[in-house]
């Protein structure tokens, strides 16, 4: 997939921009199997690759100009701007700022640009929680770093700083507080393994999925907005907590002392602390599952984990709620009970995972198509 992506994208800068291409770079989207809403409270998530991603093809020009144009979903869209200035940004939503955003970054970090002729192309759907705009980032990102004359073959260091400048880009061109996993799973993470990251100090373990698994990604198609403003919000509870608690951060919160020094910490703010805590020990839990190819208990703390989100974090929506107790169901029915399903990514709508055996994918798949109807899937971990 990304060769063909990168391909594309250097056919799209020959047909748009009449130029040939002089190298290209390539960023996934992602999943999260698990960790929801831990990632800025400095805990633990367990994304893994897709093979959806974004790739970016440049050649450089002799004046001082950035010019984009990016052909994603049907659509082209154009950016064009000096490189005399640092960046403004665009309205809220448009491509362009993740663009200006890594220029950005990239000469914030002493990376020294000249102009360059760009063309991206992706196919990670937008807004369904499968991070479409850290994969560009990081694309992105790559092709900076190299365009200001860094190796090809980026170094483990190197693509934590990519990360960090897409981190950056979301929270001051794009108004999203995020935390770090989208950039860095975008970063680093390969095909057929999941990325347990300790989000604290950017540590990595690579687990391989066996080889008997295969991960569901299932579209609900409601997608709803503002979502930035309930996200940061989210983010400013859990500070919330975190002060109440006294500790750094809720990642240093232990689960003894929730109810033990809870106080006057108010109703929500509780239940959001409880939902980072919970899902922290879960996301351990998984992986542990996860090395001990146990599909039983890592499907188990999938279903644990949607139900914190739904009733103490209070990012899913009905529809998405609906889809993954329908699949619970018929991985009980049909997988007696090996695996589970859950919301992935931000919430607020998008796309439910689930994890089972290869082998009842068929059943499972069929199962929904009656009940639910047409919806879009995407899998790991089936071919
Ligand atoms: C979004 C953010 C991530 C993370 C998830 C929730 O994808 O970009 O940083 O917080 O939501 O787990």
């Amino acid at each position: 997939m990304s060769h063909r992506l990168q391909r594309e994208a250097r056919i799209a800068l020959q047909h748009h921009l009449q130029r040939e291409s002089v190298f290209e770079s390539f960023a996934p989207g992602r999943v999260n199997l698990i960790g929801e809403h831990t990632d800025y409270n400095e805990g633990f998530v367990l994304p893994c690759a897709l093979e959806l991603g974004t790739a970016v093809a440049m050649a450089p020009r002799t004046d001082r100009r950035i010019v984009a144009i990016s052909a994603s979903h049907g659509q082209v869209h154009r950016d064009d701007f000096s490189l005399d200035e640092s960046p403004t940004p665009l309205p809220r939503g448009a491509w362009g700022n993740y663009l200006r955003g890594m220029v950005a970054a990239a000469r914030n970090a002493d990376e020294v640009l000249s102009g360059m002729d760009i063309a991206i192309v992706g196919n990670v759907p937008q807004g369904a929680g499968l991070s479409s705009s850290a994969s560009l980032s990081v694309a992105l990102g790559k092709l900076l770093q190299r365009a200001a004359g860094n190796a090809a073959l980026p170094s483990p260091s190197s693509l934590q700083h990519v990360a960090r400048w897409a981190q950056w880009t979301e929270h001051h061109y794009a108004g999203c507080l995020c935390g770090i996993m989208d950039q860095m799973a975008a970063a680093v993470a390969a095909p057929a393994e999941a990325l347990l990251l300790d989000c604290r100090d950017l540590s990595i373990e690579r687990i391989a999925l066996p080889a008997d698994w295969c991960v569901l990604i299932i579209d609900s198609g409601t997608r709803r907005e503002l979502v930035a403003g309930e996200y940061n919000q989210r983010r400013r509870q859990c500070e919330t907590a975190a002060r109440h608690y006294g500790v750094p951060m809720l990642r240093d919160l232990q689960p003894s002392q929730l109810s033990k020094h809870r106080g006057a910490l108010d109703e929500i703010c509780f239940r959001r602390a409880r939902h980072v805590v919970t899902e922290n020990e879960r996301v351990l839990r998984a992986a542990a599952a996860l090395k001990a190819a146990d599909l039983r208990a890592f499907g188990a703390a999938l279903q644990d984990s949607h139900e914190s989100l739904r009733l103490d974090f209070e990012v899913t929506v009905p529809a998405v709620d609906a889809l993954a107790a329908e699949v619970n169901t018929l991985i009980s029915r049909h997988a007696d009970g090996r695996g589970g399903a859950r919301m992935t990514g931000g919430g607020f709508g998008g796309c439910v995972i689930a994890v089972l055996e290869r082998a009842a994918a068929d059943p499972i798949l069929t199962g929904l198509r009656q009940t639910v109807g047409q919806l879009q899937i995407f899998t790991v971990g089936l071919h």
